[in-house]
Order: C-alpha cells, then structure tokens, then sequence
C-alpha cells in the first residue's frame, strides 16, 4: 500500500503536519500503551498477529461445512455485525457473480440490515426451494434489525428442514456468555463463534464476525489475515512517523480539519469498492463523530459520480478533502476496439485498455480537484486481492484510533446511536 499526501501541501504546508507529529506519536502509543479512553476495546490493535492457524482452521472447517449445505447463506446482523464482511466479499467477488457464478461457493446473501418489510418478504421469495444455510452476527446478541430478521429465518429453516437439521446448518458469532443471541445458540446446539470482548464492532471484521462470511464466499481468509498483519508491523509503536502511514494519513487529516475541511470523502475508481467505502464509513463516523467534533465521513463511485457529486466536489462549499483510493493494476486485461467508420469519434481511444482511460480520469480529476480546492491524499495498492484488502483494513483501523486521540475524543463508543432505539422503543411500548 502506498500513501501519498502531495496533493495536500497547498492547503496545509509540511510545518503545520510536523506540528501534529508529536500528537499523532503519542496517539499511537496511548493505543499501543492502553492509556487512553476506551482502552478496554483495544483487543483489534493486535488481533492479525495473534489469530492462531487452529482459529483459521475453525472457521474455514465451518465455512466448508455450511458450503457443502447450501447454494445460498444468509448472514444476518447489522452495522459493525455486517458492514465488514460485505466489504471484503464485495471487493473479491466478480462484478456479475451472481448471475454467472464461476465456483462452487455459495452466494452469501445479508439480511437484518434493515427494517424494511420488502426486503425480508422479497428475501423469503427469493430462498424459496433452494438449499439454504444460515450466519447470524451480533455481538451484543439484542439489535432489533438481526434479531427480528433471524426470528423470520429461524423459522422458515426449521419448517423447511425440521428443528435438529436446521440447527446443524446455522452457526452463530456473538457474545461468549452474554445476549439472547447466545442463549438461543446454546439451546438450539448451533456452531458458536466469539467477538471477543475488547474487540467493538466496528472494528471487528478480522473476528469471526469478518472472517467466516468471507470464508464462506471461497475467499482465503488467512491471506486477508497476513495482509492485516503486515500493516500491524507497518504501523507499529516504534515505526517512527515518516516512516508510519497511518500516523501520517491521521495527522493529514487533522490538519486539515483544523482548515476548516470538515468533510472527507473517499473516492473510489473501481465499484468493487463500493462496500468498502460503506466500511470506512462507520469507521470513522462513528469512531470521531462526537462531542460536537469529527470530520464528516463521505463517499463516491467514480467515474459514476463525476456526473452527479462531482459538481459540488469541484465548485461547492469549500469544506472538503478527497481521498482517493486506487488500485494500480485490475485482474483482467480488456481494451477498446478499433472501428473502421469511427462514427462514435473514439478511435482516438482505440486499442487502448479500459483501465489506462480510467487511470487518466483518476489523475484528470485529482488534478481539477485539487485546482478547484479539496486537497487530495492517495492511497493506492497494486490489486485488489485478500492481501491488499487486509492491509488496508487495518491501516484504516489503525489510522482511525490514532486519528480520533488526536481529535480528542474516545474511538471506541458510540454513545449517540442509543438516541433513536430509545424513541423506537418508547414508540413500539416496549
Ligand atoms: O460498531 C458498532 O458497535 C455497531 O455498529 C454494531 O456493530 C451494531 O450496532 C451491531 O451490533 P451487534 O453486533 O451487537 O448486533
């Protein structure tokens, strides 16, 4: 992974970064040291280097298990429960899987992000007749939105395949002892997997609550792992800050923000990113969006919203910054035709590959950006793969715990998320 903050330098000069140095050095050792708040979820800092290959295993057998089972697997849950796991699958699978499905895997389906009656009447629809099997995600073993939507499914399996047969084909990633979530699995004998304790949701996409759907979905998930751990190496204590991408994306930021950008959005050039954007974006929103504080988390698809945001981008309010995040070489190799009669003016294009048109739209866009005002960070790996996708992950997790101590406010809660469930809950009498 490579990150570059050049196009920044015209918005904030390099002595007002080193300025945050210290800070972002001393974010990063509250996070290593555990002496900053919320120090008691600080379980993902070291979490790639300390999965053991017997957790690998555990989960790739289940995985295997439920593969054989079924065509198609449910995995329900929400948030951090969800978000992860949708991201990674996402960036790895074909762009038409599910309509050409090119290997054996099942199609991994999610279901309890929402509470939208369509959508789980149009899923049942959907699961009908087919070989079905079943994940269902919740820490806390309590969210309205999986619980409900694992009831509906819970019920349709054991109507389906009898309660003992439909208990084999579920397994559940939740509290070790806590929740209804765990009390249900327990009773019911499903496969249990662990969130642990001091890992928070959202950060919790290389548990089990990230790994298993991906496993799932015939991804390598001890690649994903490495690729996470190399970047835990990365960023490490001791890796001095020039030296420390995610000090320096994190102190970048900051200084940014203190510019006045209030607004960050990541950019992305390859809609196999999409979901990982969805990813960051409760990362960070949810991580520094409190006390009245916090950058304002966004995020586009390009080319597609070069035709719509991208007008506000070049010429809206001027409290943006864009980070763009590339991806140097795609997996195939496809180019434009030559065209004898040209009536389309493309020729100017012609044998050229796809991806050489989009590189010149990423650099033409940053380029206009930056003219236009929003100060640009790049973030680029050489493909999309599990490595890679690992490595980012945590480079964005790790930038994020240092980012928010930098800011001043706890990472780690989400103290403002109760505020609807407690109307909801007033408004259903319970
Ligand atoms: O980051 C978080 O903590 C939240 O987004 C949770 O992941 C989300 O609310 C789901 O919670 P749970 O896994 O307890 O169902």
């Amino acid at each position: 992974m490579k990150l570059s903050i050049k196009n920044i330098h015209r918005f904030v000069n390099e002595n007002e970064i080193s300025a945050l140095k210290t800070k972002a050095e001393k974010s990063l050792k509250m996070l290593h040291d555990k002496t900053g708040a919320g120090n008691d979820f600080l379980g993902w800092v070291n979490l790639p280097s300390q999965i053991s290959q017997s957790e690998i295993d555990d989960i790739q057998s289940a995985a295997n298990k439920l593969a054989e089972l079924a065509d198609f697997v449910i995995v329900t849950g929400i948030g951090g429960s969800y978000l992860g796991a949708k991201s990674v699958i996402e960036a790895l699978s074909h762009s038409f899987g599910n309509f050409c499905k090119h290997d054996k895997h099942p199609v991994v389906i999610f279901a309890g992000q929402n509470l939208s009656e369509d959508y789980a009447c149009e899923l049942f629809e959907t699961l009908a007749g087919r070989r079905i099997a079943a994940v269902v995600i919740s820490k806390s073993g309590t969210t309205i939105e999986p619980a409900i939507t694992f009831r509906l499914i819970k019920k349709y399996m054991e109507n389906v395949y009898g309660t003992d047969a439909a208990s084999e084909r579920i397994v559940a990633v939740t509290d070790k002892e806590r929740g209804a979530m765990n009390t249900i699995a327990k009773k019911n004998g499903y496969k249990m997997f662990v969130i642990p304790d001091d890992v928070g949701g959202r950060f919790s996409v290389l548990t089990p609550a990230g790994l298993l759907p991906v496993a799932i979905a015939g991804f390598d998930i001890k690649k994903l792992v490495e690729g996470a751990a190399d970047m835990e190496k990365a960023t490490d204590a001791n890796v001095a800050f020039e030296q420390n991408p995610a000090c320096i994306y994190a102190a970048a930021r900051n200084a940014l923000y203190q510019k006045g950008k209030y607004v960050e959005i990541l950019a992305n050039f390859n809609p196999k990113l999409h979901s990982f954007a969805e990813w960051w974006k409760q990362l960070y929103g949810e991580s520094e969006g409190k006390n009245g504080k916090g950058i304002f988390p966004a995020s586009v698809d390009f080319t597609s919203d070069l035709h719509s945001l991208g007008q506000y981008i070049q010429d809206g309010k001027r409290i943006l910054f864009e980070t763009v995040l590339s991806v140097e070489n795609p997996k195939h190799d496809f180019t434009v035709p030559f065209d004898d009669e040209n009536t389309d003016e493309l020729n100017f294009v012609a044998n050229q590959r796809i991806d050489k048109i989009n590189k010149c739209a990423e650099q033409g866009t940053i380029l206009a950006h930056v003219d236009g005002g929003v100060p640009n960070i790049h973030i680029s790996i050489p493909q999309i793969d599990e490595y890679n996708t690992g490595q980012l992950i945590y480079f964005f997790e790790k930038a994020c715990g240092i980012s928010g101590y930098m800011l001043g406010v706890n990472p780690f809660d989400q103290p403002g998320v109760e505020a609807y469930k407690k109307n909801m809950f007033r408004l259903l009498g319970k």
